[in-house]
């Protein structure tokens, strides 16, 4: 089954130039795609034409099997969680634990189970001992695993990281990423859509889309996409370092092609 199809999707800020241009992508349930792009490429737009904050100037989109429309959008957005970029922007409460009964709330969630159910979803990022911080108080890391904690609790069945750790700093970006693997273990036909320019970032996912200027311009497995080196270098994106260093060593005969992280490299290296 589709979680997600765009197809022929173009849309235009000005109505000159497309921020969006003709793209079509297809994300099976249960999957874990990346978007990966520069700044500019239209990555945000294309994720907020999915969530209809944006209306298509062309094209169609379903979430579903649900064509996305003004009738249908309300109900799209039950089955659709999002995690913007900035930290800071996700809050409403004026403590953890209001931010996450606001969102319930709005979803008519029994007050008796909620109190469970914050519990629950706090524990699951491990921030179960910050309901009663203010948001402002916490770190980047802590404020994107608090609004992670906050989409679960919707049970989306798609959920959309639009650049989540970008601003974060090296320790946050590992605590968010370490959230994110826990939830594609644990939540069974959870399909994620992960929006990034962090190239290592996106070869954890089945499946790379690389866009540029609006439109696609790879698409494939990350082994698939990181063969075309040339094209990746062109837009200014660059292999991950893993890809790198084992291209490296296989010139000098080193075969580590098997490795699959440093650790392993340095291993097999010092044999
Ligand atoms: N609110 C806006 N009004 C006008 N132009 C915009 C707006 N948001 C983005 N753009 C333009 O649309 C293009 C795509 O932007 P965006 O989708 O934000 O890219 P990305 O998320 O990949 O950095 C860029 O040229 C950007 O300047
Ligand atoms: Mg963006």
């Amino acid at each position: 089954m589709k979680a997600l199809e765009v197809n022929n999707v173009s849309f235009s800020y000005d109505g000159k130039h497309d921020a969006v241009n003709q793209i079509s992508f297809d994300v099976l349930k249960g999957k874990h795609v990346s978007i990966i792009g520069h700044n500019g490429s239209g990555k945000s737009t294309l994720a907020k034409l999915i969530l209809g904050l944006l209306n298509l100037n062309h094209g169609e989109i379903k979430v579903f099997d649900e064509v996305l429309s003004e009738k249908s959008v309300q109900k799209i957005r039950q089955d659709v969680g999002i995690v913007f970029q900035n930290p800071d922007n996700q809050f409403i409460g004026a403590t953890l634990e209001d931010d996450l009964a606001f969102g319930l709330e709005n979803r008519q969630v029994p007050r008796e189970e909620m109190k469970q159910i914050i519990i629950e979803f706090a524990r699951k990022v491990g921030m179960e001992d910050f309901l009663n911080s203010e948001p402002a108080n916490l770190s980047g890391g802590q404020k994107q695993r608090a609004a992670i904690a906050g989409v679960l609790a919707m049970k989306p069945k798609l959920i959309i990281f639009d650049e989540a750790t970008s601003m974060l700093d090296p320790s946050g970006k590992k605590e968010v990423k370490k959230i994110l693997l826990e939830m594609k273990k644990e939540i069974k036909d959870l399909t994620l859509l992960t929006i990034t320019h962090d190239i290592e970032e996106a070869s954890l996912s089945d499946e790379i889309i690389v866009i540029h200027q609006g439109q696609i311009v790879l698409k494939g497995t990350p082994i698939e996409v990181f063969q075309h080196e040339d094209k990746l270098k062109e837009i200014d994106l660059d292999l991950p370092f893993l890809i790198k260093l084992k291209k490296a060593l296989a010139k000098r005969d080193f075969d580590v092609s098997d490795a699959n992280n440093l650790e392993e490299v340095a291993k097999k290296i010092c044999q």
